[in-house]
């Protein structure tokens, strides 16, 4: 029976990935609750959460350390087992990219003409899939330290979910790449350039960018060239993490064709990539009236003799008429999921009233991502 409990036996990462806007960061602070108050210590590394959510776990001071989030808020939400603690921390991929360098830097000088090196300061924020690649450094770091029983990883909003599998990839290709190394060899692009001297070009570029643009890549490069072994050797590290035994993914997709479609998608790469799908969650799914359509007339008259109005009830009847074909359309799409993932957990949750910001929403959620399929079914059809 699918539940979150089950899924997550025996592993030690889950990762919630999935296209944007979808519900990872609510996804993943949920599950990390539910652990927690199953007994397990956990640690969820969010990316960019509502500000709300963030607050209500006791985030909003927070840089990139993880926190513990308070038990007592923790057990006026359910049962708490023994032992469960619940740990939270919002991924900064500058500040955990700061950290890296200072671990690969042969020494304090090297460290800081990198960290103070104004090109670097800008590609630390924009090199592509950074902020993907810093998610899971963070990950490896916080899993060699082994402290936590299980860690739920968030993953960043990108367009395309496969952005996250592929980021230690590109990071190392990026590195490994032409473009740098034409910087970094000593005979390179920048070196011959910074050799010259300020030519015209060179001293109309820095009236234009207002610093010294060249010497200050120069300097980036050569210093940046003796950490690439080190970040080489740890892209491949995390790589290897992702395909672990113990290392689960969770995709997350709403209920429409093309989001179910990319949900698909993912689970085939994952496959391909020989890495674990643990089960696909759908989220704000809208659930039916009853297992057939309701006739707009029977609807109407049922719905009058409680409002005594007879046009609010027809108008209402139209409503939920409206809403149940796009229920039958969720309906529709999450069989097609379960068909081409066959025998993969699926798990839905409804389409709340509210959006998702605190404890107790969490706890909502996990009235459906903790309890197994026949629970669910009797709790859509209470109407809750
Ligand atoms: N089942 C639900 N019912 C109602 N609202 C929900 C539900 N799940 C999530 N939400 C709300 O939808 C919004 C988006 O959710 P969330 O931030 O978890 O998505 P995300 O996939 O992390 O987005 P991003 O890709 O931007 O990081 C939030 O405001 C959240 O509270
Ligand atoms: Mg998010």
């Amino acid at each position: 029976m699918a539940s979150v409990e089950n899924i997550l036996e025996g592993n030690r990462i889950c990762i919630c990935a999935g296209s944007g806007g979808v519900g990872k960061t609510t996804t993943s602070a949920a599950i990390a609750l539910g652990m927690a108050a199953r007994g397990f210590k956990v640690c969820v590394l969010t990316i960019d959460p509502a500000k709300r959510l963030a607050d209500s776990l006791g985030l909003e001071q927070l840089g990139n350390e993880a926190t513990m989030v308070d038990p007592e808020l923790i057990s006026e939400h359910g049962v708490q087992e023994e032992g469960g603690e619940l740990w939270a921390m919002m991924l900064d991929a500058k500040e955990t990219f700061d950290a890296l360098v200072s671990r690969h830097a042969e020494d304090e000088e090297a460290r800081d003409r990198v960290l103070n090196n104004r090109i670097y300061q800008q590609i630390s924020g924009a090199l592509a899939g950074s902020q993907e690649y810093m998610a899971m450094e963070k990950l490896f770091e916080l899993h060699s330290e082994g402290r936590f029983d299980l860690l739920v990883l968030d993953t960043p909003p990108s367009r395309n979910a496969l952005d996250f599998l592929n980021a230690p990839q590109r990071l190392t290709q990026f590195i490994e790449g032409k473009s740098l190394q034409v910087f970094i060899r000593p005979t390179g692009f920048a070196a011959r350039i910074a050799g010259r001297g300020a030519g015209v070009a060179l001293s109309v570029l820095k009236r234009l960018v207002g610093f010294d643009l060249l010497a200050d890549l120069s300097e980036f490069f050569t210093a940046f060239s003796g950490m690439i072994d080190g970040f080489q050797e740890r892209g491949h590290r995390v790589s290897a993490l992702l395909a672990d035994d113990e290392t689960t993914f969770i995709v997350v997709c709403g209920p429409q064709a093309d989001q179910v479609e990319e949900a698909v998608f993912f689970h085939s790469k994952l496959v391909e990539q020989k890495m674990n799908f643990g089960g696909a969650v759908v989220n704000r799914v809208r659930y039916r009236l009853g297992t057939k359509a309701p006739k707009l007339k029977a609807l109407t008259s049922k719905l009058d003799g409680e409002i005594s109005n007879p046009e609010l009830a027809e108008t209402i009847a139209r409503n939920l008429l409206e809403y149940d074909v796009l229920a039958q359309r969720d309906a529709k799409n999450i069989a097609v999921l379960r068909k081409t993932i066959s025998g993969e957990p699926v798990i839905r949750i409804p389409y709340l009233d509210t959006d998702v910001h605190d404890i107790a929403g969490l706890s909502e959620i996990n009235r459906y991502l903790f309890t197994n399929e026949k629970e669910r079914v009797d709790l859509a059809s209470n109407g809750n």
